[in-house]
């Protein structure tokens, strides 16, 4: 695509080296849109806690990639998308697409935030990511060889992020995707039993699960002196995938991009010769 037929020439993309930005920032690229990642730590800066950094950072932008921190679940989140959304329109921008979450009420107040400003949007729902095994929060358990979560037996349509990337770019280079939200998962769902099974496939030795109850899991984490705040925001996110509101697998990640959606299974293979599951 040229540059000229762009409808959003200029991106923000927020959390730009998280586990979907940073997909996020080259597939725009290789469409000819000019990037400006944003985080903490990159110049200029963005920090959901320092709202004095956003004016910098939505400067010169046409729509802008919003990836909340820690998650729209927080009481935070409100209050700051509304801030971010009308500065958005103050300075110019066009569309938001927002990562949200499937299932919790709180997103959906976030995205009607973004819906009712009157700027274009895409809201992208996703399912947990398999990318929390090899970048994220789960990939010292998979090193340690036991995953120990409180989910159960309940069955989570894991979604691969360089599927929600895929989304994302088609989103904010294609305006038929606006005004639409899709629901991103993988193409089944799986226990953590069998999640753990693909692991170990993929890496050729055994990773066990083991399920353990939600006061277990926030005891270990207060013993490994996680905020309190993040203890109970990861209590929660659990009991409602454990409840089962989100299991089932849906086809918006082909309705959006013509394909089936990555299997947990290519994504271990992957993951596991690229070096990126801890071993
Ligand atoms: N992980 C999942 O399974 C999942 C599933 C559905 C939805 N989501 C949603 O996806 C979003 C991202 O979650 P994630 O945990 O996967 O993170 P992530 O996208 O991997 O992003 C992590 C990055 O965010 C940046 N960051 C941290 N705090 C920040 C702040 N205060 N301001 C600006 N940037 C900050 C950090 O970079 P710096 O250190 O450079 O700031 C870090 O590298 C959340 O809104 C979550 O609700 C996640």
């Amino acid at each position: 695509m040229s540059a000229t037929s762009l409808p959003y020439p200029n991106v923000l993309v927020i959390a730009a080296n998280g586990k979907t930005g940073r997909r996020v920032v080259p597939l725009l690229e290789e469409r000819g849109v000019r990037v400006r990642g944003a985080s903490r730590s990159s110049t200029p800066a963005f920090d959901w806690t320092a709202r004095e950094t956003w004016p910098a950072a939505l400067e010169g932008m046409d729509a802008a990639y919003v990836v909340y921190q820690p998650d729209l679940a927080m009481p935070s989140a409100a209050d700051d998308i509304r801030a971010l959304t009308e500065l958005a329109q103050e300075h110019g921008l066009r569309k938001l697409v927002l990562l949200s979450g499937r299932g919790v009420p709180e997103a959906q107040v976030a995205e009607q935030i973004v819906a009712d400003s009157g700027l274009d949007w895409t809201f992208i729902r996703a399912a947990w990511f398999s990318q929390n095994f090899s970048e994220g929060e789960f990939a010292h358990m998979v090193r340690d060889g036991v995953i120990a979560l409180p989910m159960g037996d309940v069955a989570e349509p894991i979604v691969d992020a360089d599927d929600i990337a895929e989304v994302v770019a088609a989103s904010l280079t294609d305006t038929s995707h606006n005004d639409k939200a899709y629901d991103l998962s993988g193409p089944e769902a799986l226990t953590h039993e069998q999640l753990a099974s693909e692991l170990s496939d993929a890496v050729g030795r055994v990773i066990r699960y083991q399920p353990i109850s939600l006061a277990e899991f926030r005891a270990g984490l207060a013993e490994a002196q996680v905020p309190e705040e993040y203890i109970g925001l990861l209590a929660y996110l659990f009991d409602v995938t454990v409840s089962g509101v989100n299991a089932a697998p849906t086809g918006d990640v082909e309705r959006v991009l013509g394909r089936a959606p990555r299997s947990f299974r290519a994504f271990a293979t992957r993951a596991f010769s690229e070096g990126a599951l801890a071993v």
